[in-house]
């Protein structure tokens, strides 16, 4: 048996800059749309009361992929992640376990990188300015991700103060109302989604929004009316017309899904996105296992390549 790596949260974010979390997520969404990977749908344990483990497998580029994930909301009260986890990427030719790795950097990384691949396929050419709502975990990271590709300034914005004030000081953005980040060209809300932060009358033409919070059953974060005003995307139609910010407009009748377009499509040119500078484009993204892959592949190569050291076990 070969050595396993088990790579920690530090090593994985040595291992991949934002940028490169960006090209491989949208890596990830192009080989998904051409079919050339597969993504059977993720399975929900529920542990009540506590919360949900999830299972998301994925297969592409030679390698295997299963995400073991929780989504914990009453542990932050007692000290601990709401997201925790470990990624297990194994060989798709062989079945061999190629490594261990842990996920919220993994879910991090390419959730921020979903936010700003969204603005640079759905955006108009000239958005620049960013609006982050919610700053925390994922907030932060879709923020990093979007500045290292060229967007900014940004008002960063959040219930707690705090949280909104050092990611702009990170980023040399602002911290700001909730009003004003959702003024921006580019508005990526990472809320826990228990209550909207965009009303109908927030939006302005041209805008592109990425809704990244809502990505389980009964959370959501746009009010109805301004969601059905958007020209709609999503990462996954299956996922977000069932988890998504889409599910709460599906259910109500107000979209369908010949309304809604996955980015994939869009990125391979196999279907239309932004159709004029007016229209507002929302992206709804809720995290899909081929993100992941995309992501450990380049974790797992830096750790081969020597770039970043991990221990190791053998099974
Ligand atoms: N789409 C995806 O791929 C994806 C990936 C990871 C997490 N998520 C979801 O994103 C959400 C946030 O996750 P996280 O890990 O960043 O959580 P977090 O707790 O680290 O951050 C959430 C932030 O939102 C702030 N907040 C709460 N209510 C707010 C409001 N009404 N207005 C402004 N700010 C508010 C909180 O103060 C906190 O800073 C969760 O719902 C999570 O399930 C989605």
């Amino acid at each position: 048996m070969a050595d396993l790596p088990v790579i920690s949260s530090q090593a994985v974010l040595a291992s991949i800059d934002p940028a490169t979390a960006v090209e491989r997520t949208r890596h990830a969404f192009e080989r998904y749309a051409r079919g050339e990977w597969a993504m059977p749908a993720k399975v929900y344990l529920d542990s009540p009361p506590y919360g949900d483990f999830r299972a998301m497998p994925a297969r592409g580029d030679g390698f295997a992929l299963l995400k073991w994930v929780t989504s914990f909301p009453g542990n932050s009260e007692r000290g601990l992640p709401v997201v925790r986890g470990a990624v297990m990427l194994s060989d798709a030719e062989t079945g061999q376990e190629l490594a261990v790795i842990e996920c919220a950097s993994v879910t991090s990384l390419r959730t921020g990188g979903a936010a700003a691949v969204s603005a640079q396929v759905l955006g108009r050419e000239d958005a620049r300015t960013v609006g982050v709502i919610g700053c925390g975990v994922n907030g932060a990271w879709a923020g990093r991700c979007l500045a290292a590709c060229g967007y900014g300034p940004g008002v960063c914005a959040d219930s707690r103060p705090d949280a909104a004030e050092a990611l702009a000081d990170e980023l040399g953005w602002r911290a700001g109302e909730r009003r004003e980040a959702a003024d921006q060209d580019v508005v990526v809300t990472v809320t826990p989604g228990d209550r909207p932060v965009i009303a109908t009358d927030d939006l302005r033409p041209g805008q592109h929004i990425a809704a990244l919070g809502a990505d389980a059953h009964g959370k959501a974060e746009v009010e109805l009316g301004a969601l059905a005003s958007c020209h709609l995307f999503c990462d996954d139609w299956a996922q977000a017309s069932a988890g998504g910010e889409l599910a709460h407009a599906v259910e109500a009748g107000a979209v369908a899904q010949d309304d809604v377009t996955q980015i994939g499509e869009v990125i391979t040119g196999s279907s239309d996105g932004r159709a004029s500078d007016d229209e507002v484009t929302l992206f709804d993204s809720t995290g899909l296992a081929i993100q992941d892959l995309a992501i450990a592949q380049a974790v797992y190569g830096a750790w081969r390549d020597g770039r970043v050291d991990a221990p190791t076990v053998t099974l």
